[in-house]
């Protein structure tokens, strides 16, 4: 396993961590547009990643506050308990643990929810630390600190990292936005980054795991700590790179969890990013269609806990050789029309970062102390961060994946790109892929 950082430290390390086959509302648009044997397979292969995670966590003793609970997509407004209705329909007709209900444990009243029994939460790093305790041994090993930059298919596989050439006779790529783009998933996948607070609320804590409908919805569970319940509230979604004020963005969430519960603290607070795909179902196969030995997992779609569980199952079985029934539903390589309108969407939106972001029209005195933005200077535009103690860092706003230009993050002070979800520290330095090298530095004066 080679990691550019520390294991668990990516989008694994900051996510919410529901262990559910209830994707916000999936199963009725999978019926509509994969039809009935993928939305089968897809449910299906959801349903047993719950159970191998169980499973791993009792055989292995894992101590990951793993719970059983419910999962429950609900929404407030009358006029979304059709799409509720419908998904209730679609996942019972999948033999999903399905039901339809408007009570839930939340303070607050729904018009309508699905509930799925019998689903879990957990503690992603408690978890994962754990089997990767496992790893190293009989062949396998991990290292850290070891960015990959190219990956050649053949017998055997070539791995270029930034430290030297490893060989393997089958590579998976699963780095979140695949850096080693042979099949254009930068056109394929899209970036949405989301906000988390932890509060502290009066009286009893909800049990379950919750999502709403609304657009841009929002996410609440309950997390144990040895100092009582905290809930994890998320929301204010967005596409990476294109959150503008960011700090308002969580100014906005705390007002939405107030207005719904009698919060006394914001012990923490964060945000991530996860990849959509064009159909909102993961890519997990070859990595291209004349792929042999290099496989991807991506596009989790917010969803990653059953989804990666699943990529690991279904992942070995193409490297082994078996048959597995969920492949053509994940099938990185999948034609699927109901994509499309998508899919020119995000080519639209890509090429207008290439031009557009290019009009600053203030110079580095308009910058505030601990803030950053892009400068139309004579020497072309430049990425100025003003630290807190005036002193300008300078950076090409180019990014390094594939040109788009970068746009500053106030609540990460970090340089974020809107086509597919690089980011950048102060420095320049890469935080986040599909970018494998850093921002340029441009000396001042
Ligand atoms: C706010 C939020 C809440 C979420 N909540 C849930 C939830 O409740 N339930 C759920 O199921 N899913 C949830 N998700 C989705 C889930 O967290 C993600 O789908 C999942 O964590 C993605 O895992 P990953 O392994 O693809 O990426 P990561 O965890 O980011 O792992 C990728 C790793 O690859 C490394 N890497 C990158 N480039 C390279 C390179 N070139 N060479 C070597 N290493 C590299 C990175 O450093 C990183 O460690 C949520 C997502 C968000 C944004
Ligand atoms: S992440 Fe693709 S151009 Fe920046």
């Amino acid at each position: 396993m080679l990691e550019a950082g520390r294991i668990v430290e990516g989008v694994t390390g900051y996510t919410t961590a529901k262990v559910t086959s209830l994707h916000s509302l999936i199963y009725d648009h999978l019926l509509r547009h994969f039809g009935e044997e993928k939305a089968r397979a897809y449910g299906e292969a959801n349903q047993a990643a719950i159970e191998q995670i169980a499973a791993l966590v009792q055989e292995k003793h894992i101590d990951c506050d793993f719970a059983r609970t419910e999962a429950y997509t609900y929404t407030e407004s009358e006029g979304e308990v059709d799409q509720i209705r419908a998904e209730v329909e679609a996942a019972l007709k999948l033999g999903l643990p399905a039901a339809l209900t408007d009570e839930t444990p939340l303070p607050f009243p729904v018009k309508a929810a699905v509930r799925f029994d019998n689903q879990a939460q957990f503690h992603p790093r408690k978890y994962l630390l754990a089997l990767a305790r496992d790893v190293p041994g009989a062949g396998s090993h991990i290292f850290e600190d070891t960015r990959v930059v190219e990956v050649a298919d053949g017998q055997p596989c070539l791995v270029t990292t930034e430290k030297g050439t490893i060989t393997a006779s089958a590579v998976i790529i699963a780095s979140h936005f695949p850096f080693d783009d042979k099949a254009l998933y930068a056109s394929r996948l899209q970036s949405h980054r989301s906000y988390v607070l932890a509060v502290r609320v009066a009286g009893p804590v909800p049990r379950g795991m919750f999502i709403s409908t609304e657009e841009s919805s929002h996410t609440v569970r309950e997390q144990p700590t040895g100092d009582g319940a905290l809930l994890l509230i998320g929301g204010e979604g967005h596409k990476s790179g294109q959150g503008d004020d960011t700090i308002a963005r969580y100014q906005r969430l705390e007002a939405w969890a107030r207005q719904r519960f009698t919060v006394e603290s914001v012990d923490y607070r964060w945000s991530t990013q996860d990849n959509r795909t064009v159909d909102r179902v993961p890519y997990i196969g070859r990595a291209t269609p004349a792929a042999k030995h290099v496989y991807v997992a991506t596009g989790f779609g917010g969803w990653g806990m059953t989804g990666s569980t699943v990529a690991g199952m279904l992942l070995r079985d193409l490297i082994l050789g078996r048959d597995n029934p969920w492949a053509t539903v994940y099938d990185p390589n999948r034609l699927n029309l109901q994509g499309v309108p998508a899919l020119v969407k995000q080519g639209v939106d890509t090429a207008r970062h290439f031009i557009g972001d290019r009009l600053p029209d203030e110079g580095p005195e308009s910058i505030a102390l601990g803030e950053g933005k892009v400068v139309n200077t004579q020497r072309g535009d430049v990425a100025m961060y003003k630290d807190e103690n005036g002193a300008l860092h300078c950076l090409s706003p180019v990014c390094a994946h594939m040109g788009c230009i970068v746009a500053w993050n106030g609540a990460e002070k970090s340089w974020d790109c809107p086509c597919h979800g690089s980011r950048y520290d102060v420095e320049g330095k890469v935080l986040h892929g599909p970018a494998v090298k850093g921002l340029e530095e441009i000396q001042e004066g």
